[in-house]
């Protein structure tokens, strides 16, 4: 039987790459729930440090920052559009998306007490929903270890870097394939081996390999894990 302390949200993990971000959304869309994109939390807080010149390797002020800036995540009604991100009341959606910005995320990410705040704050927008889809790294792990729903989102490097190498080629940057699998490379080395809240599947989660699987056939296939468990697996 199911247990009552089950929280009502689909946690989903995975690397870069992965997909993890249309798919989400689009669960969340089917579902009716709402759609949190935690990377986009700290993507907002890198941008932030940066814009403020603060160095990097400055865990210090890094932590203070974490702990002073309000986030306003904004999902477009039913729509499949991207979500509007708004740091301290200004629209920073396609700044957080900058190369730099990624390449950069993995200083802040790797401070534990930047990650208790981050969590801190994605705990609380769970607390408030009934019904939500939430994606990142730690999800299913530290953010919602009791979600009623766990994913975790997988495909081939190659695939990985040809996803991305699409994307980013599409949104007009000028981008060459080795240095996207170079990224890549760097960002799964600082997600699976960060001390806390790295990347790892939760024992307890439905692992999908999308590798040669279309965004379609993905979200059918979390759907159908959710309406399954509905009608009483
Ligand atoms: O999902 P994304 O690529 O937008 O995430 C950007 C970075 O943020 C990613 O490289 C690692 C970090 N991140 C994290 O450490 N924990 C999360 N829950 C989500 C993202």
């Amino acid at each position: 039987m199911r247990s009552e302390k089950k929280i009502n949200a689909v946690a989903i993990d995975g690397p870069a790459g992965s997909g993890k971000s249309t798919v989400s959304r689009k669960v969340a869309n089917k579902l009716g729930y709402t759609y949190i994109d935690t990377g986009a939390m700290y993507r907002a807080l890198t941008l932030k440090i940066m814009e403020k010149n603060i160095d990097l390797e400055d865990s210090e002020r890094i932590i203070r920052e974490s702990g002073s800036f309000t986030l306003e995540l904004q999902t477009s009604g039913m729509s499949d559009s991207t979500i509007r991100v708004l740091l301290d009341s200004r629209d920073v959606s396609d700044l957080i998306r900058d190369p730099e910005v990624t390449r950069n995320v993995k200083y802040v990410a790797v401070v534990p007490e930047v990650r208790a705040n981050l969590v801190k704050m994605q705990q609380k927008m769970i607390a408030s929903l009934d019904g939500s889809v939430m994606e990142g790294r730690d999800i299913g792990t530290v953010v919602i270890p009791d979600a009623r729903y766990k994913i975790f989102l997988d495909a081939s490097f190659s695939e990985r870097v040809e996803r991305r190498y699409r994307e980013l080629m599409a949104k007009g940057n000028d981008v060459i394939i080795d240095e996207v699998a170079k990224d890549l490379e760097e960002r799964d080395n600082s997600d699976y081996r960060r001390a806390v809240g790295p990347l790892k599947m939760a024992d307890d989660a439905h692992r999908l390999d999308t590798t040669g699987m279309s965004i379609d056939e993905v979200v059918d296939a979390i759907v159908s894990v959710v309406h399954g468990d509905r009608g009483g697996k």
